[in-house]
């Protein structure tokens, strides 16, 4: 049965329990100065399901899953070739880095993406620090379902003191008894509810669930949710983790008192967690996402390390801002986004190319989702939903009229999330992504400063497949 979660993400396969394993961290790849790092993008298998003997079929960059770690430094050039060796086309999105328009893997309002066979050099200058990720954009809720995803992290010139820098890649799949990945991708029950939940479940790209720490660290926690729909809810028991930076950029940092660490599919975050000093602890994480039915333990954290590390008790400092243009809210331009429909949505009609059609109608061309009415099929016959002037800021009213929650995610910009329902935030986060609540509004502000056509969308794959997407045209 789909995500019917035990208390543990094991009991997925029901024979035997493999051993422990050390959960394998991505090793970070740098590219030589000039020339490109490839990536390749093609079939290839994996133990996710950690059982010797079964791996699953997937697409993957350059046969890793996650994909190759990539890591520069703030203000360093990144240069990647893409060879795609799939049987269809993809792009590469960067996901969260404001780059050029050419270089966000957009279909046709970036690039014409890439046939098979071919190869597209990607380079960019990385503007901002901070904990990023890079998948396709063509054919999304199944190249990324099917493991198309890595995460980039750009360092800080004056990174925060730790013991350790780690990365979680939160991942979900879909998979049937034989641990293969279940098909279809973009079926209408997905689309129009939560999109494709998964029932496997896999930190760095498998089911390992013990992690170990030694006592007294400070850990810096990378958590980054490449999952085509779930969204992750972290909370760490008898810990006060900080959260130090969320989407890539820092923010006041805050602590944690049980409350949980909320990822939205594309988010981020990055923590400071302090391990106790006390030996042979152990610490559950917990995944709250879906309430107590389906709440398991995402991971155990075990101090089996004698060597008691230093221990910091002080607060993280704030790390220093990214060079993002202040919105001016004053005279910012105000513009109200309504995202409608989906099942028990009661949306009535909406506009697809241009043309209204009633409910009925929409679901024969498995679409359930509008943006102000109107429903989205491509880039080439749906028109930009606004146009934005180049320097200008503007304030984006988000009203969310469905009963699910919608990761909205903007392409080469990030925003300040000021309001949420009447509470304007004392500490408006810089993200790319923010996850909107069923039925919620909030308002954020951005200076439209990168000229180009960028895709505004739900970072549930399926719920951008089959309509939720608009075009800003900023020029
Ligand atoms: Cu993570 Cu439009 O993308
Ligand atoms: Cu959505």
């Amino acid at each position: 049965m789909l995500h019917s979660f035990n208390s543990s993400r094991r009991e997925f396969l029901k024979f035997g329990a493999a051993g422990a394993f050390v959960l394998a961290i991505p090793k970070p790849v740098r590219s030589a100065n000039s020339s490109p790092l490839i990536l390749t993008a093609a079939p290839t298998e994996a133990n996710l399901v950690l059982e010797p003997g079964i791996s699953t079929h997937v697409w993957a960059y350059s046969q890793q899953v996650p994909g190759p770690l990539l890591r520069y430094k703030q203000g360093d050039t990144l240069k990647v070739e893409l060879v795609n060796q799939l049987d269809e086309p993809t792009t590469i999105h960067w996901h969260g880095l404001r780059v050029p328009i050419g270089m966000d893997g957009a279909p046709v309002l970036s690039q014409i993406a890439v046939p098979p066979g071919e190869r597209f050099l990607y380079e960019f200058e990385l503007l901002d620090s901070g904990t990023f990720w890079y998948h396709p954009h063509f054919n999304s809720s199944k190249q990324v379902g099917k493991g198309l995803r890595g995460v980039l992290i750009v360092d800080e010139t004056d990174p925060p003191d730790v013991d350790r820098d780690i990365v979680w890649v939160l991942d979900d799949w879909r998979l049937n008894q034989e641990a293969q990945i279940a098909l279809p991708f973009q079926n209408g029950r997905d689309a129009s509810h939560n999109g494709r939940l998964g029932n496997v479940v896999t930190v760095n790209g498998n089911i390992e669930e013990e992690f170990s720490v030694t006592a007294g660290e400070r850990i810096r926690l990378r958590l980054v949710n490449v999952a085509n729909a779930r969204t992750f809810s972290l909370v760490f028991e008898e810990l006060q983790p900080w959260i130090i930076a969320l989407d890539g950029h820092p923010i006041v940092p805050q602590q944690l008192n049980n409350e949980p660490v909320a990822l939205g599919a594309g988010q981020r975050a990055d923590l400071i967690v302090d391990i106790p000093a006390q030996q042979d602890k152990v610490i559950s994480v917990l995944d709250v996402a879906y309430r107590e039915r389906f709440t398991y333990e995402l991971m155990r954290l075990i101090a089996d390390d004698s060597r008691a590390a230093s221990r910091r008790s002080y607060p993280p400092r704030k790390l220093i801002p990214n060079p993002v243009a202040k919105p001016n809210l004053q005279n910012a331009v105000r513009q109200r986004i309504v995202f409608e429909g989906g099942a028990m949505g009661g949306m009535p009609s909406a506009t697809l190319d241009g043309e209204s059609m009633g409910i009925r109608e929409l679901v024969a061309h498995q679409k359930f989702w509008a943006v102000n009415g109107i429903v989205f099929r491509d880039t080439e016959s749906t028109p930009p939903l606004l146009n934005l002037k180049l320097g200008e800021s503007y304030i984006l009213e988000l009203e969310n009229k469905t009963v699910f929650e919608h990761p909205m995610h903007l392409h080469g910009h990030t925003f300040e999330v000021i309001k949420i329902n009447d509470e304007f935030l004392d500490h408006p986060p810089t993200r790319d992504t923010t996850l909107i609540a069923p039925n919620e509004t909030q308002e954020i502000a951005f200076v439209a400063d990168n000229p180009g056509k960028w895709m505004f969308h739900c970072h549930v794959l399926e719920h951008q497949n089959s309509g939720m997407m608009a075009v800003f045209d900023v020029s």
